[in-house]
């Protein structure tokens, strides 16, 4: 009988010996991934960016199959890779993008925003990835050839745009339509002498059409950039560098060439 108690006896140390080993395992396994959690080096659940865009404006946005395409996501996402950031897009009309970025509504605005000292004023500005410029399309036929033409006529713009600015601010006629392809039907059907419109933009929404002429007469140069709010200087920072890097390694360049879109980077100024 006693050999039977010295048995379980021993069974029980035994037991309760093993459970303290496997219970310090598991505490020492939690502590581990609670430090992780302040390790940089732990890769942790990528945070997400809520990013306002009106993808009416290819090759930097557009809307393929209802999924926003172009240069400016191709290069967002690389950034994003880069720094741990999950995309999130919502979808709105440009004059809103700069608002909802101020008020904190989005994390940054993607919208082939030209760098203005007005909207400096508003929002923060990464650094310039790219160069454009503001031109004129015209009907094939018409008689306007250049800036001196235009004064008089009705010219279509996107409302909230730089093109917008640059007509009031020249006393032109404007008719601002909130899509870009609002403004280019004015002018296919007659409705307005001329649209005004980023260059690049205007190469692509006009692509095959032989019923309009884009003018070789640029009346702005404008950077892009992406806006933030005034509160993530450091992730602007960090958005900078990288940006900084992909000019440098001809990466940027090569998603241009990728939409068929001439490249001019910010330094050609
Ligand atoms: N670059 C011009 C501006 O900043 C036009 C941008 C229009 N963008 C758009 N996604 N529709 O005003």
């Amino acid at each position: 009988m006693k050999k039977i108690i010295a048995l379980l006896l021993a069974l029980t140390l035994m037991c309760g010996a093993m459970f303290t080993l496997t219970s310090c395992k598991e505490d020492k396994e939690e502590d581990k991934a609670q430090q992780g959690q302040d390790n940089t080096e732990t890769p942790v659940a990528p945070k997400k960016l809520v990013v306002a865009t009106s993808p009416d404006f290819p090759p930097f946005e557009n809307l393929v199959d209802g999924k926003v395409v172009g240069i400016e996501v191709e290069i967002l996402e690389l950034i994003c890779a880069e720094l741990g950031y999950e995309i999130e897009f919502a979808q709105i009309a440009f004059d809103s993008v700069i608002p909802g970025v101020q008020t904190g509504k989005y994390d940054l605005g993607v919208s082939g925003i030209s760098v203005t000292p007005d909207r400096e004023k508003n929002v923060l500005f990464t650094t310039p990835y790219c160069l454009a410029a503001q031109c004129i399309v015209v009907k094939t036929d018409s008689a306007i050839a250049g800036k001196a033409d235009l004064t008089g006529k009705t010219i279509a713009v996107q409302s909230g745009t730089t093109a917008e600015a640059f007509c009031l601010e020249n006393d032109y006629t404007v008719d601002s339509y909130e899509a870009n392809a609002d403004a280019k039907t004015a002018l296919t059907t007659g409705k307005v002498d001329a649209w005004v419109v980023d260059d690049l933009t205007a190469a692509e929404m006009c692509k095959g059409d032989s019923t309009v002429k884009i003018l070789g007469e640029h009346m702005t140069t404008e950077p892009y950039a992406f806006a933030f709010n005034f509160e993530d200087e450091v992730l602007v920072m960090k958005f900078d560098t990288v940006i900084e890097k992909l000019i440098a390694n001809g990466k940027i360049a090569e998603i241009f060439a990728k939409y068929d879109a001439p490249y001019t980077a910010p330094s050609a100024n």
